[in-house]
């Protein structure tokens, strides 16, 4: 059982990582196995709406995106972090994900999604609301912990003084790992929700 998680800030080190690293100790205590994708200080472009991964089954621009893809297919979770820039995801992170999601075509139901945001201050529960959207187009179920999941800390490091936001994270994680587990065994029992074929309608017609 692994979880993918993917660092949305140019920080290596900074605030979004001190949440990841608190959540991967309780993922170690699981038996679950993590990765930790460092996006945020990748050269990713965004979208140029070309299709072509329609047809090839992967994005045309050859980058981060196409190498995460495979590892995406493999877990049974993934975590998306975001620093908070503007009450808004760091954008390097959103490109990334518009092109993850849009790209792949392999079937992302039941893989348990969490986002996790850090900030100085504010515009935490705006970025969070922002980067669960690609969990609930994508029919994946989303973990929640005893707060919205956020941590607070401007410089890199300080989040580890923020006693209830690590908790949150650890709580996260465990919630995370109940979900994932319990799925597993439900795949096994029950198999996967029964798919209809697509429909697929806009507002013109
Ligand atoms: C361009 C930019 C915009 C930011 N906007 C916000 C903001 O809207 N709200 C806030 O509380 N902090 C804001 N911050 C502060 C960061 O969210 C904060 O330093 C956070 O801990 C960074 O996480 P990191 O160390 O993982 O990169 C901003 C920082 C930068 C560089």
């Amino acid at each position: 059982m692994k979880v993918l998680m993917i660092n949305g800030s140019p920080r290596a080190e900074g605030n979004t990582y001190v949440a990841l690293r608190e959540m991967e100790k309780i993922f170690k205590e699981e038996g679950i196995e993590t990765e930790i994708l460092q996006v945020g200080n990748k050269a990713v472009r965004g979208c140029i709406a070309c299709g072509s991964c329609a047809k090839n089954g992967k994005c045309v621009s050859d980058d981060a995106v196409n190498k995460a893809a495979p590892k995406f297919a493999e877990c049974d979770g993934l975590v998306i972090a975001s620093p908070v820039y503007y009450a808004s995801a760091n954008a390097t992170l959103i490109a990334f994900l518009d092109r993850l999601f849009y790209s792949t075509g392999f079937d992302k139901t039941m893989k348990v999604g969490a986002s996790v945001v850090a900030a100085r201050r504010g515009g935490l529960s705006a970025t969070f609301d922002e980067l669960n959207k690609y969990f609930t187009i994508s029919g994946m179920p989303v973990a929640s912990s005893q707060y919205w999941n956020s941590i607070h800390g401007r410089m890199p490091g300080e989040a580890k003084e923020d006693g209830e936001g690590l908790q949150t994270m650890r709580v996260l994680a465990r919630n995370m790992a109940f979900l994932m587990k319990s799925i597993a065994l439900g795949k096994e029992k029950y198999g996967l929700p029964e798919k209809e074929e697509r429909v697929s309608t806009h507002f013109i017609r």
